[in-house]
């Protein structure tokens, strides 16, 4: 039987760039630009746009040091140094994800497993939660250790039009006080709009951290619970996700207000590390 190639789906856009994507909403693969080296105007323009197109971007074979990191992301608004930070490196926006932590990981596989992660943003417990992330690989395991990004605007559009109606409104908590009084530091408890509107893209974005105690407001315990489970239900489903393998010398980047995401916690205990960078919105933003 004659067999036809399929058609390659990347586009070249005005700045040189290559955009691949990945599934049919969210996440495309980008080459034809070294971020290595300062980036040109029109570069910049088109990466940015294509993080708010596709949400999440990866970029591969883009061996960077940690200065090279940081100029990179410093393109695209300030960095912002997280709190719980152990500054570790010349900068000190550079946030070290590892899973070293014995007492939440432990040395036993099941254990890895039971803990896993929780469907998040980052830095959403701010008033003026920071708007992207750049995320690069240090130290990987031979398999496992993959990043899921979820489209939360294709998870709100997916939601019955009863549910739509009831989140209509409603705000959610974003609880950080733990993590932060462990490290000396206070912030008031926030709450967002559970379905919050981007401000680049028009699209309605359903915005809960499950990493944060999340409680909406106005509603019975009962009834936050249960709309919170169809919320998670949501997030988890295949169809509305992308995900990656990190390979040696990769790059993503995402739009934090348009996403959630899980890092899967597959790899037992080794110590795979990634860097982060989060780069802070106008504070002009405060309601979105
Ligand atoms: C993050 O949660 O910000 C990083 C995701 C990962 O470790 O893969």
């Amino acid at each position: 039987m004659a067999t036809q190639a399929l058609e390659n789906p990347a586009e070249i856009d005005t700045a040189g760039l290559i955009i691949t994507p990945l599934q049919p909403t969210i996440g495309a693969e980008v080459s034809g630009v070294d971020l290595s080296q300062p980036i040109t105007d029109a570069q910049r323009v088109a990466i940015r746009a294509a993080v708010v197109k596709y949400k999440v971007i990866f970029f591969r074979d883009q061996p960077l040091t940690t200065e090279q990191h940081a100029a990179f992301a410093g393109q695209f608004g300030p960095l912002y140094t997280h709190p719980t930070t152990h500054h570790q490196s010349s900068n000190t926006a550079i946030h070290s994800i590892a899973a070293r932590d014995e007492r939440e990981y432990g040395d036993r596989f099941k254990r890895v497993l039971d803990s896993g992660d929780a469907y998040h943003t980052d830095t959403s417990w701010r008033l003026v939660p920071t708007w992207g992330a750049v995320l690069r690989d240090i130290n990987l395991p031979e398999q496992g250790g993959d990043t899921i990004w979820v489209d939360a605007n294709l998870a709100y559009e997916a939601l019955s039009d009863e549910l739509k109606q009831r989140l209509e409104g409603l705000h959610v908590t974003h609880n950080f006080l733990g993590a932060l009084k462990a490290v000396g530091q206070e912030y008031p408890i926030v709450a967002h709009p559970v379905v919050r509107t981007h401000r680049e893209s028009g699209q309605k974005i359903l915005w809960v951290n499950f990493s944060q105690q999340p409680q909406i407001l106005g509603v019975e315990l009962s009834e936050s619970k249960a709309l919170l489970d169809e919320i998670l239900r949501q997030y988890k489903r295949p169809e509305l996700q992308v995900r990656f393998s990190w390979r040696k010398n990769s790059v993503a980047f995402w739009d934090n207000r348009a996403t959630v995401h899980y890092a899967v916690r597959n790899y037992a205990d080794f110590p795979r590390e990634l860097h982060r960078i989060l780069i802070a919105d106008e504070p002009l933003w405060a309601d979105l």
